[in-house]
């Protein structure tokens, strides 16, 4: 040992390790979701970028669709809020919460739900008030689930189950620090640290003011984008399937859910000259093949279509899709039927089977009758 060494002795105390780092640090700083990610956890934190970036812009863009889609914010009609929520009393766990709590005002819980979304997203995005809004996207998906999601079978076609998932391990890890918006004002008014103006609740109360300004007017915005460009969505479609040719009996299909746009075009051709008989939904003759008529089916007071098909037979369904209520279209380039809500696909040459889900189970058939003689078509007994 040198001279030097000697005046120096050795200490036995360990040095301070990363665990003692951490016990070292305040309190509050402990609790602060930006504080920095340490090196050795990092990886974990980038490691879950792609999975926030992923579910953020997927909910800001799922809250814009529902505002942009002329359908969606509608009491009543094909693909209206209003409608899913109907569907939603007849099968899901929380149907009783549904009737009393949503389906009074369809619009308004459309409305919020698609806010809602867009904040969440929002705050995955720009890590404001992060895991507030990942524990916020984690429940949202799992109401999803126990309502739009329900009667998909097996679980695991459903998407909303994986949402709720990915959203909680989102909350569980905080974003570390890492791709975080820095707003000047909110570091004077909440400083990130441990001096005595340092406030974890102003700071929480102020994110989530900036995150509620920017998703009304991010929802303004896609308002606005939706009056403009009224008849496509975010994903460009067309409104409603085209069905030309068919005629509508007077009286069928005027009442109940409103017809889509497609239908209700279809329903101002003009009728056939002879006067209907009683229940009689078509002729063959005004029922053109690869076309399709709704009606209100009068026993259950469905919405429900009749198709001819374009080998001439004649089939009807409950138009009521099996996922969660929404009322099908026919689609007559493809000759299949088309829920607007979900995506379901529903073959109506072999007994509305589901092409497609996440409907769990084909349309219900509706007997009918043909008459050979004078071309007739009406609701079988
Ligand atoms: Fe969801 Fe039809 S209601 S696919």
């Amino acid at each position: 040992m040198s001279r030097r060494d000697r005046r120096r002795p050795v200490s036995l105390r360990p040095m301070p390790g990363p665990d003692a780092q951490m016990r070292s640090v305040s309190p509050a700083r402990m609790r602060a979701a930006s504080a920095p990610a340490a090196p050795s956890s990092r990886n974990l934190f980038v490691a879950l970028l792609p999975l926030r970036f992923f579910v953020g812009a997927t909910f800001v863009y799922a809250g814009l669709d529902k505002l942009i889609d002329p359908r969606f914010l509608q009491a009543t009609g094909p693909g209206s809020i209003g409608e899913q929520l109907t569907g939603f009393t007849h099968a899901s766990p929380l149907a009783g919460l549904v009737t009393v709590f949503a389906l009074p005002f369809p619009v308004l819980i459309g409305f919020l739900m698609a806010l809602a979304e867009i904040a969440i997203g929002l705050g995955a995005l720009t890590g404001l008030l992060y895991r507030a809004s990942a524990a916020a996207g984690a429940a949202i998906s799992l109401l999803f689930f126990l309502t739009a999601s329900w009667t998909v079978h097996p679980y695991y076609y459903g998407p909303d189950l994986p949402y709720a998932a990915g959203w909680l391990t989102l909350a569980l890890a905080g974003h570390g620090g890492l791709a975080v918006l820095r707003v000047p004002f909110l570091a004077m008014l909440a400083p990130d640290d441990d001096s005595a103006e340092a406030s974890p609740g102003r700071r929480a109360v102020l994110q989530g003011g900036i995150l509620a300004a920017a998703a009304v007017v991010v929802a303004g915005a896609g308002g606005m984008w939706g009056a403009l460009f009224r008849g496509s969505d975010l994903r460009g479609s067309d409104t409603g399937a085209a069905v030309p040719g068919a005629s509508l009996t007077p009286g069928v299909g005027t009442t109940g859910a409103s017809p889509s746009p497609a239908i209700a075009a279809a329903s101002t051709a003009p009728a056939s000259a002879a006067p209907p008989a009683a229940g009689q939904l078509a002729t063959l003759t005004s029922l053109k093949p690869r076309t399709a008529l709704p009606f209100v089916d009068p026993t259950s007071g469905d919405p429900a279509i009749l198709i001819r098909l374009a080998n001439g037979s004649v089939v009807a369904f409950d138009a009521v899709c099996t996922h969660a209520g929404c009322t099908v279209e026919y689609d007559p380039p493809s000759g299949l039927l088309g829920c607007p809500c979900h995506g379901a696909v529903f073959d109506p040459t072999h007994n509305a089977d589901v092409l497609q889900g996440p409907a769990p189970v084909p349309l219900a058939a509706l007997p009918i009758v043909v008459n050979k003689a004078t071309g007739a078509i009406t609701l079988g007994g």
